[in-house]
């Protein structure tokens, strides 16, 4: 605990990348410590940036819904992004931006020792896990990365956009819950 106070007051006062300069507040990830379920999703948007919370914004609502689906809540799991910082008018992060903070996301994995990580998006698959891959193509597909299942869905934020891959999501989701009782 004291470990994991610690990284987030080093969070608070990064500035290894520029969008230090136009965050209000980092935001460097919530929820249960010991979660085996660990949700990665992007960078924080314009709520998250206000109240240094991550997902609280509607992809946080819809995302609250999709772990209702699996009979999961917010406290049951460990939610954080792969910017701790909200880019300029929600862009993508950029790579160098993605890189310059990725060893605080491989802290908290190693404190949070999660069974299984969820990647919500192209960014979280393509930072953490494989630059090659595409999310329409790999979502839905079980990988291991340093002894931990992994698997990528949509952002809800895409489900937002496009209500047509909410079923696809579903699934995705049932999937987890179903390595979850396995695991
Ligand atoms: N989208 C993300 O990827 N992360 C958040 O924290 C909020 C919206």
């Amino acid at each position: 605990m004291d470990d994991y106070q610690a990284l987030v007051d080093t969070i608070a006062n990064c500035q290894r990348c520029p969008l230090c300069q136009t965050r209000t507040q980092t935001v460097p990830g919530e929820g249960n410590l010991q979660a085996r379920l660990m949700i990665i999703g992007e960078g924080p948007g314009a709520d998250e940036d206000r109240y240094g919370r991550p997902f609280i914004g509607r992809a946080g609502q819809l995302l609250d819904q999709m772990l209702d689906a699996i009979d999961l809540k917010r406290e049951d799991i460990y939610i954080t992004n792969i910017v701790k910082c909200r880019p300029p008018q929600n862009r993508t992060p950029k790579d160098e931006e993605a890189q310059a903070c990725l060893g605080y996301l491989y802290q908290q994995i190693e404190m949070v020792n999660p069974r299984i990580i969820l990647l919500m998006g192209a960014t979280a698959l393509n930072q953490y896990y494989d630059k090659n891959l595409r999310i329409t193509k790999s979502r839905g597909v079980w990988f291991e990365k340093d002894g931990r299942m992994l698997m990528a869905t949509f952002h809800p934020a895409a489900l937002l956009r496009d209500a047509s891959k909410k079923t696809d999501a579903f699934v995705d989701m049932l999937s987890v819950k179903r390595m979850l009782a396995s695991q």
